[in-house]
């Protein structure tokens, strides 16, 4: 078959296996265009938990599909591209985790989204770039473990009386921009908005307008009345502002913010993860059991 007929084929299967194709905003255009839920980390855990069917097919990365196998045991899910990780979740194990824990006994544990399931289970509430200030807030202790992002860390601290102890953790893509790249920027196209997203480096998020998760920043874009954006997150992003925003002109700070991982899935590999129902992603039982309910504290937040 040619590559034309893919798309097709893939929602023959979709239908077929009862499957549903969750997509991260920062995927391939083509692979956006054929999901049914494109979205922030937020909300396609909500989607992963809430949504029928008997297939999830994530197109994104390891610690995204564990999530939905944890919040959905009775499903069958699917990574496409089964070595798409997210460099910053290996950056921490269940290991160092409970070494931390041991040093600061009083303290809570809030785990990014972008952990292991091993290291969701050692924690206390879970937290998305979209809405770790309301779980920092949320839980009762005054001292917070977060791990495994030294930025996302230093952001929620901004809001909140609380101590955080953050983990040296970062994201390969969100780490390498400057506040001299958001200078040049504003330079190049004076007036724009900058919105940045919150794995940024703390200099980065204070000459940035807004701070936002990635459908926060699509949502700034929609809803502002400003006509010109300056995009501090992964280009994959701007697939869905060129579609939503067609008014609206978005420069990227920087052409080089890839994702090598998020880019791994192709329309090719979704044809075959439906029709073999392979690569899957499973979590031990035991370990699933104990990181379900740190990630559903915070989805009932
Ligand atoms: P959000 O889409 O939740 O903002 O997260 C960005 C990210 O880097 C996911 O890996
Ligand atoms: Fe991980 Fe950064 Fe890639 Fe997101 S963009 S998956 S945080 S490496």
């Amino acid at each position: 078959m040619d590559a034309s007929g893919i798309p097709d084929e893939i929602l023959r299967l979709k239908d077929e296996r009862h499957a549903i194709i969750l997509a991260h905003n920062y995927q391939r255009g083509d692979v956006q265009d054929i999901a049914d839920v494109v979205g922030d980390s937020l909300e396609l855990a909500r989607a992963a938990a809430q949504m029928d069917g008997d297939v999830i097919v994530f197109c994104g990365v390891d610690f995204m599909a564990e999530t939905a196998a944890v919040l959905s045991p009775e499903k069958t899910v699917l990574l496409p591209a089964p070595d798409a990780c997210c460099p910053m979740a290996d950056m921490i194990t269940a290991d160092q985790l409970r070494l931390v824990k041991s040093r600061h006994p009083d303290a809570a544990v809030v785990c990014y989204v972008n952990t292991t399931a091993e290291v969701k289970a050692e924690s206390d509430i879970c937290c998305t770039s979209a809405n770790a200030v309301a779980v920092v807030n949320s839980i009762p202790e005054n001292e917070i473990i977060f791990v495994p992002d030294r930025n996302l860390a230093r952001y929620a601290a901004r809001f909140t009386k609380k101590t955080i102890i953050p983990w040296e953790g970062y994201c390969l893509v969100h780490d390498r921009y400057t506040a001299a790249q958001v200078s040049r920027a504003r330079h190049l196209h004076p007036g724009a908005v900058v919105l940045v997203h919150p794995e940024c480096r703390p200099e980065v998020i204070d000459c940035a307008d807004h701070v936002a998760s990635t459908s926060g920043i699509l949502m700034h874009v929609r809803t502002l009345r400003e006509k010109e954006f300056i995009i501090g997150t992964e280009v994959g992003i701007l697939h869905r502002l060129k579609k939503e925003s067609p008014d609206k002109t978005c420069y990227p700070l920087s052409l080089d913010a890839v994702c090598v991982n998020m880019k791994k899935t192709g329309l090719t590999m979704v044809r075959n993860a439906l029709a073999s129902l392979q690569p899957r992603v499973t979590v031990p039982v035991e370990t699933a059991d104990r990181a379900r309910g740190a990630i559903e504290r915070m989805l009932a937040l």
